[in-house]
């Protein structure tokens, strides 16, 4: 038997225990978010080391409108700062920035910025890092046959041509392979409407450590696990 380190094309993680690692401190809630900006940079620099193509981060989910005025306002915020102060350092580093999710719920500032940085870092060529933004799966599903049926009641698709590879081609992930590996971070044990179709086959991982800990050496481990199941996966095959 091979005993080659397989990598993961594709890994999906969803970024949690800001708000506690704040609360641990005494900070504020957005706090803990912003300090959730650095292990972002160590989880995309580890995936380029270890080859990972595709990194992508849950990062606002559609039910994340209902926390308070001030945390929401934070979080947007945030996400205008970052994406244009990290997109030279992207830039360098050939990571492409793209989002999934309903983007048209955000301010017109907010679009613009992520839009800018999408432009400007469209030719990465090393890793595509993906926010999931306004996003949660049951809500890209809805968007995706929404624009299914259109088509079938504008009758330029026959409902009995629909196959699991038209409805992959909707979603906001059209292009992407699936997840092979999904992380939680801060212990939690559920997929919370994220990449529900697409994590069909993923691996998951649940690690005890909070988002804003989250290391190059945390990255380091979970790919570690994920070649130990692989290996695993390949004795009984
Ligand atoms: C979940 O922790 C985290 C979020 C809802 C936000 C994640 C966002 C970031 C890390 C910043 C992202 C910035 C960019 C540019 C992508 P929680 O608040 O639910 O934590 P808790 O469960 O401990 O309360």
């Amino acid at each position: 038997m091979s005993d080659e380190k397989r990598i993961p094309q594709h890994v999906a993680i969803i970024m949690d225990g800001n708000g506690r690692w704040a609360e641990q401190r005494g900070l504020e809630r957005y706090e803990g978010h912003a300090a959730g900006i650095e292990p972002i940079r160590a989880s995309s620099r580890a995936a380029i080391r270890h080859g990972v193509a595709f990194l992508t981060l849950y990062a606002f989910s559609t039910e994340n409108w209902g926390r308070p005025a001030q945390e929401v306002d934070a979080l947007m915020e945030l996400f205008c700062q970052s994406v244009i102060h990290e997109t030279p350092d992207m830039q360098r580093q050939g990571i492409r920035l793209r989002t999934i999710g309903d983007r048209s719920r955000f301010s017109e500032k907010v679009q613009a910025h992520l839009a800018q940085a999408e432009e400007l870092t469209a030719g990465g060529d090393k890793l595509t890092l993906t926010l999931a933004l306004n996003y949660s799966s049951r809500d890209e599903i809805t968007r995706a046959v929404r624009k299914l049926a259109a088509r079938a009641a504008a009758g330029q698709l026959a409902p009995e041509a629909i196959d699991e590879a038209t409805i992959g081609r909707t979603l906001d992930t059209a292009a992407d392979p699936d997840p092979d590996l999904v992380i939680r971070t801060s212990g939690e044990r559920r997929l919370s409407n994220f990449l529900l179709w697409q994590a069909s086959y993923a691996e998951l991982w649940f690690p005890e450590v909070l988002w804003p800990d989250f290391t190059e050496e945390e990255f380091d481990r979970a790919m570690e696990e994920y070649a130990r199941r692989e290996r695993r996966f390949g004795l009984v095959k």
